[in-house]
């Protein structure tokens, strides 16, 4: 047997019997949205986890067992944390003694919607000073069909360690689908592909003892290529239901109607619907990190860039939709008191980025409308650099007209319709509530 044979053999049994007996350190870097509920999976299946996040509040607030996630819930962390089994640090020198490493963090779009590397580039950097042999590192950022490859693996390797021999590299997508009551980070099935065939088999091992499905692919790029197929798939279909949407606005028909009868095909259709735009850290941007990557191969990806031109047409549309309602009511828009029912960029969570209601704002105040909103789960927002509050629903008894952008559970519907003068509806929320002050998307 070779000597590389024989590393590969030590660091491979060694790390997988840490993991197997639960005593391999856990680490996840970025404690956000994806990575705090990993945390607290690996923590409750026994496993002494560190978060690193260069957020002192996050790290504090962690500390003191407070979560900030909606998904995880205080009462599943403190005890957590009260035990010892999870803590936090901004100090990236915890990797000296960790077996395990997950990076999490940002992967957003420059302004002109190239990939920002630099999240990445600098949590490796850190690590790289604290690697150590017999590690494995799963990125699970969203990023390009290569990154793992091309940029990750020459960072961890320059110390002059070897992938699948002194250490295990994998990537593995993230799929967490935040405020979902059904499908949450320990049973949504986990796909994972590594550098080497070990690495991917210590992946998949890894995974396995906290979460309850595990799905080990050939490769990092694989693995990376197929997250970018289920967002774009989902980004497209978004994109084609909203041009169906406009389609049918302009022909007088009931494109919900449609879409609820055509979901009624028990093969070969899948229901999506129109909304007010695109939102969150995921749908809007994940293709264009598939579009980037296939321009350099020379493949224009024309789905995404149509899918991407119709999904951002949705906020003008909206406001042409309150300011036609509002001609209808004989009140020109400009000057007309605009009250908007949630601004997160999905129902019943807190997450305002990307969001469509930022854009619904921007177009109102530029044509000279007023506007306030309720959200009761953005109890403030910044609007490039404007500081608003959430007001009480009692506003749309005042307001000229009454937008809903995020259908949240928290409101109470018809008491809103009793209550405003006109209401624009962009998600059906006010399905089976009928009343001629209702304007359906
Ligand atoms: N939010 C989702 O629903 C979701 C779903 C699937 C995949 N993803 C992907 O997962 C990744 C993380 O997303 P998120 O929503 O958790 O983001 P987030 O902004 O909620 O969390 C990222 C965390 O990383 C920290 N951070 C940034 N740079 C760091 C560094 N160099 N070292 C340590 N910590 C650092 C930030 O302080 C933040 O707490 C992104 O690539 C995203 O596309 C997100």
């Amino acid at each position: 047997m070779s000597t590389a044979q024989l590393q590969e053999l030590t660091a491979a049994g060694t790390l997988e019997e840490k993991i197997l007996t639960r005593q391999a350190k856990v680490g996840i870097v970025g404690l956000g949205y994806v990575g705090l509920p990993l945390a607290v999976e690996f923590a409750k299946a026994g496993f002494d986890v560190t978060g690193i996040d260069l957020s002192d509040s996050k790290v504090g607030r962690i500390n003191a067992g407070y979560s900030y996630v909606g998904d995880v819930a205080d009462s599943t962390l403190d005890p957590l944390v009260k035990a010892g089994k999870l803590k936090a640090t901004c100090d990236f020198s915890a990797v000296a003694d960790l077996d395990t490493v997950n990076i999490c963090v940002p992967t957003p779009l420059r302004k002109t919607k190239d990939p920002d590397m630099s999240f990445i580039v600098s949590a490796c950097a850190e690590i790289a000073k604290f690697f150590h042999p017999g590690m494995l590192v799963i990125l699970e950022s969203t990023t390009y069909p290569g990154t793992t490859d091309e940029l990750v693996l020459p960072m961890l390797e320059q110390g002059g360690l070897k992938a699948g021999q002194d250490f295990f590299l994998c990537f593995s997508p993230e799929r967490v689908d935040p405020g979902n009551p059904k499908y949450n980070t320990s049973n949504i099935p986990k796909v994972v592909g590594g550098i080497t065939r070990a690495c991917s088999e210590m992946g998949r091992l890894f995974y396995s003892q906290a979460l309850l499905n595990v799905v080990a692919v050939s490769s990092t790029q694989v693995a990376e290529m197929v997250k970018l197929l289920e967002n774009t798939f989902r980004m497209i279909n978004i994109g084609l239901v909203n041009e169906i949407a406009l389609m049918c606005d302009r022909i007088g028909i009931n494109v919900w109607e449609v879409i609820e009868a055509a979901a009624t095909k028990p093969f070969g259709f899948m229901p999506f619907y129109p909304g007010p735009g695109l939102g969150g850290h995921c749908i809007p941007i994940d293709p264009f990190y598939l579009s980037w990557k296939t321009k350099q191969a020379g493949i224009e990806a024309r789905f995404i860039e149509l899918a991407g031109y119709i999904n951002g047409q949705m906020p003008h549309f909206v406001v042409d939709k309150i300011q036609n309602a509002l001609n209808d009511a004989a009140k020109p828009l400009k000057g007309s008191h605009v009250h908007i029912l949630g601004v997160s960029y999905k129902k019943n969570i807190d997450d305002v980025r990307e969001s469509p209601a930022l854009d619904i704002m921007l177009l109102l105040k530029r044509r000279g409308a007023r506007f306030t909103y309720s959200d009761p789960h953005v109890p403030q927002l910044d609007l490039e650099g404007e500081a608003l509050r959430s007001e009480g629903t009692e506003l749309v008894a005042s307001a000229d007209c009454t937008v809903i952008v995020t259908d949240h559970a928290a409101f109470d519907y018809r008491a809103i319709v009793k209550a405003a003068k006109l209401i624009v509806d962009t998600r059906n929320a006010l399905k089976g509530i009928s009343s001629a002050k209702i304007v359906l998307l």
